[in-house]
């Protein structure tokens, strides 16, 4: 029998981004003995790539927002698609998880009053971006984890976990191993959270790092829960384009909610021209129009409710952009131009300092003096493990999810900054939700040895495979994932081209059976890779199988052979889930969303684009 370290808890978390810190806080302030894996380092997390704001209706710039207005956008966004109840969770519950963040420290730009400075972002009807210039996302994690050190929490860094361990439906423990030397770890816990974040390394172009390999959702789906709405990945419009190298890091939607505008190789200010039929009265008329909403916001003063035309909605932004480029109209290296170097480069440089620095350090260009080249990234997947929106318990007992690996909260498309206002709602839900459970729990699960036997066996086969004729790189599998990904299940999809990827990937599937590594296990990213491909195409393929299956076009599902929304399939989520060895597809239908809150969608003004 292979050795491995034990370690105990009531509530394991898995991932410690926003979501995996706010849920072990909140576990460990209802009594609970917690454990935080986390596969980086602590604080490397994709939450900082949240730079724009954490949306919150505090009111503090624009006094008419209130949470009813939130949950309107936020539902509209996502094409009525989200799960009501978390929607509305949300938008109730995120001012005060925003208070709490200042009230642990978190150190927010201010109104000239002293309050928590809010901006614009495309979709939200009113200014509601809290922000600390464009390193929100950062201060928030580092926020957290002042507060997390303090509770005290076991923390486990470099550590990956492969295997959900259970004892009959229930889960009762994690297996893992540490990357920096290999060591196997089993966790025995009554419940697990996970909080791994979302699936952007099976994509070429994304504004994820190595991390983001869909663990969360290959883990879930492995113990029998469901993954729900995994058609719906989001291009964020504005990635790096140039250096290569640099491709595909995010360049924050703050620059547009700031004023910067976006223009083709021919100087034309096209976003007007892609603006959705019923919406174009919510933006400005004119570059004039817009021209005195951004000046008005500079001054702190408030903006009429027509916004400039960038600030549409993610989809619809990033598809713009592509056609643009599409249509010969690009920049140099294949983007298009978004300038703010017609304000004032002081004003530019304190506003958007991240942005700043990263253009001038990776790419050479002063965005105080010139248009930066940027184009469509993937960034978020809105699809992911089905919770309970209350208690963020997926459908297996114990397992609970939150924060981008889990799905329901964002529909079709989120809004940019509820993310970070997701993390902080439903990783406290969670942590409470798993404390909850755990005090209910008259027994402790146990974890069987073959179950421990048989996770440790699927690590060392690559080791094994090592010397076999038909053994495969795991970086030449990776690879062609990302190309079957960006080529058939982009942007735009057609019945055609994805029955061509998802052919693909059931062949890529007997090349990952073969991924074999040599060496040892200490520093050895090969073996790691072998590991993350098998989470990788799980999502891959769900996002394949539910992207074929929706035969319409919403939020940022967009097929060139339905191009329309069909109000009648948009009343079922595609759940998918393990059926032996084969994934099944079924759609379910949407909950019903109650009365009170149905009247507040007859207004046609709450509509946003
Ligand atoms: O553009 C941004 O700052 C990203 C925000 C988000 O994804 O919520």
């Amino acid at each position: 029998m292979t050795n491995y370290e034990t370690h105990e808890h009531d509530v394991l978390v898995v991932g410690a981004g926003g979501a995996g810190l706010r849920a072990a806080i909140e576990a460990s302030a209802q009594g609970m003995n917690v454990g935080l894996v986390s596969k980086s380092l602590l604080g490397k997390a994709h939450t900082v790539m949240a730079e724009g704001g954490v949306a919150a209706a505090l009111g503090n710039v624009d006094p008419e927002d209130n949470w009813e207005v939130h949950f309107q956008d936020t539902m509209n966004g996502g094409k009525m698609m989200n799960n009501w109840r978390m929607a509305q969770l949300h938008a109730q519950e995120a001012p005060d998880r925003v208070r709490e963040l200042q009230e642990w420290g978190a150190v927010f730009d201010r109104t000239k009053k002293g309050d928590i400075l809010q901006r614009a972002f495309g979709g939200h009807k009113y200014k509601r971006l809290c922000h600390v210039g464009d390193r929100t996302g950062l201060e928030m994690i580092r926020t957290l984890q002042d507060q997390g050190v303090h509770r005290g929490f076991a923390v486990y860094m470099e550590c990956a976990i492969t295997k959900l361990i259970k004892d009959g439906d229930k889960v009762s423990g994690a297996f893992g191993y540490y990357r920096e030397d290999g060591r196997y770890v089993l966790f025995k816990a009554k419940a697990i959270v996970l909080a791994t974040g979302g699936v952007g390394k099976a994509f070429t172009v994304t504004s994820n790092s190595w991390e983001y390999t869909a663990d969360g959702q290959g883990l879930a789906y492995d113990a029998g829960a469901e993954l729900i709405d995994m058609e719906f990945v989001q291009f964020h419009p504005t990635g790096m384009v140039w250096p290569p190298g640099v491709r595909g890091i995010l360049v924050t939607e703050g620059v547009r909610g700031e004023g910067g505008i976006l223009t083709n190789s021919e100087g034309k200010r096209f976003m007007r021209d892609y603006l959705p039929e019923g919406t174009k009265d919510l933006f400005s008329a004119d570059d004039e129009e817009s021209k005195r909403w951004v000046e008005a916001a500079i001054a702190g003063l408030k903006t009429a409710d027509r916004r400039p035309p960038e600030l549409s909605t993610r989809d619809n932004v990033a598809r713009a952009i592509y056609n643009e480029v599409k249509q010969g109209r690009g920049s140099p290296h294949g983007g298009v131009f978004l300038d703010i170097s017609y304000q004032d480069p002081a004003r530019v440089r304190k506003k958007l300092p991240s942005m700043y620095h990263q253009f001038k350090d990776l790419a050479d260009v002063d965005i105080t003096a010139g248009p930066m080249e940027v184009g469509p990234t993937m960034h978020y997947i809105m699809g992911g493990i089905r919770v309970d929106a209350d208690t963020q318990m997926t459908q297996v007992p114990g397992l609970f999810a939150a924060g981008e690996c889990s799905g329901g909260m964002h529909g079709a498309n989120r809004l940019g900054g509820n993310s970070l206002s997701d993390l902080i709602v439903f990783g406290r839900l969670a942590g409470l939700g798993a404390a909850e459970y755990v005090k209910k729990l008259s027994v402790s699960p146990a974890c069987a040895n073959d179950q421990i036997e048989a996770a440790i066996q699927e690590m060392e086969e690559p080791f094994k495979k090592a010397e076999n004729a038909d053994a495969k790189n795991p970086y030449e599998v990776h690879k062609h994932l990302n190309q079957i990904m960006s080529t058939y299940v982009g942007i735009y999809r057609n019945e055609d081209d994805l029955k061509v990827g998802i052919q693909k990937l059931q062949e890529l599937k007997k090349e990952v059976s073969k991924v074999a590594t040599k060496g040892s296990k200490a520093y050895n990213p090969g073996w790691h890779m072998c590991r993350d491909l098998k989470n990788m195409m799980i999502a891959s393929e769900a996002i394949a199988l539910s992207a074929l299956s929706r035969k319409e076009s919403r939020g940022a599902h967009s097929r060139e052979d339905f191009e329309k929304t069909d109000a009648e399939l948009g009343k079922f989520n595609t759940a998918i889930s393990k059926d032996g060895d084969s994934m099944k597809l079924e759609k379910t239908a949407l909950p019903e969303m109650p009365a009170d809150l149905k009247k507040l969608f007859v207004k046609k003004e709450t509509a946003n684009a």
